[in-house]
């Protein structure tokens, strides 16, 4: 399939996960990628470069997004997929905690996506990718810090919408839930002690799954996100914008 042939697009978060695969997706649909993360991305595939973009650090992001336009000659699409999740009981809850997932996840979005705009309103076709997830809606327990930061990225993503819509800029967020990939296969390490798992119960997926996690629950592939990035990117998603689509495996249906 080459429907990005021609795109040029900047990936977040893209060593891992749903990114990494998100980048492979994009690239063997024709576009040259530049792939970043904060920590180094290991991928040869045809068309990606990568670079290292710490998408907290300020300096890191007007450096990296403009370093990356210089190197693919302009900007297309950018997708913000870099986001952590810590977790922990609310009322325990740090404000370093509470920061530091907030700025990874909602003020990273919003920094990467100030420095391209330039660029994507110069292409006369951008797109921006945000990542929320279902956790801005249900499911989440022990999660208020990522619940509120995901919630604030499809905020983010209709004010955008609307704000670039007559400048060629299509801004749609992705909400994914219950995919194998470095937060869920971690989950061990996040999730705090003496949690009710009762009230993770609408985690998990509906449609049948080959995958799981670590401790064996069903989770869906990270090429199932990356296919519907790739369409949102191309010109199949030319009249979608200012919208979630979810890709969960019906956790909520
Ligand atoms: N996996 C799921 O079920 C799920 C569900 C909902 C939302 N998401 C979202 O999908 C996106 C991709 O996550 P994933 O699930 O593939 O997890 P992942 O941990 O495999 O990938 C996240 C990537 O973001 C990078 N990253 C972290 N902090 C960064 C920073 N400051 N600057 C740049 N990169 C940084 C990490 O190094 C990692 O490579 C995230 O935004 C996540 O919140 C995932």
């Amino acid at each position: 399939m080459t429907r990005l042939r021609d795109r040029r697009i900047l990936v977040t978060g893209a060593a891992s996960g749903i990114g990494r695969a998100t980048v492979q997706r994009l690239a063997a649909e024709g576009a040259r990628v530049v792939a970043t993360d904060v920590s180094p991305v290991e991928l040869d595939d045809p068309g990606v470069e990568t670079a290292v973009l710490d998408v907290a650090d300020e300096e890191s992001v007007v450096a990296g997004v403009s370093a990356a336009v210089a190197r693919l000659g302009g900007l297309d699409v950018l997708v913000n997929a870099a986001g952590i999740l810590e977790a922990a009981h609310t009322h325990e809850t740090s404000l370093e905690l509470w920061n530091r997932v907030l700025a990874v996840n909602l003020t990273g979005t919003f920094l990467v996506t100030r420095e391209a705009l330039p660029a994507l309103i110069e292409s006369g076709r951008g797109v921006v990718v945000n990542f929320s997830s279902t956790s801005a809606s249900f499911a989440h327990p022990y999660m208020a810090a990522y619940a509120a930061s995901k919630g604030g990225i499809a905020a983010l993503t209709h004010s955008l919408a609307l704000e670039y819509s007559k400048r060629g800029v299509r801004v749609v967020s992705v909400a994914p839930g219950s995919v194998k990939s470095g937060i869920t296969d971690n989950a061990d390490s996040w999730i705090p002690e003496g949690v009710d798992f009762s009230l993770f119960g609408k985690l998990l997926p509906i449609l049948p799954t080959d995958l799981t996690t670590p401790v064996g629950n069903p989770v869906g592939r990270p090429e199932a996100v990356a296919g519907v990035v790739a369409m949102l990117a191309s010109d199949d998603g030319e009249f979608i914008t200012g919208t979630e689509i979810r890709v969960d495996g019906g956790t909520h249906a």
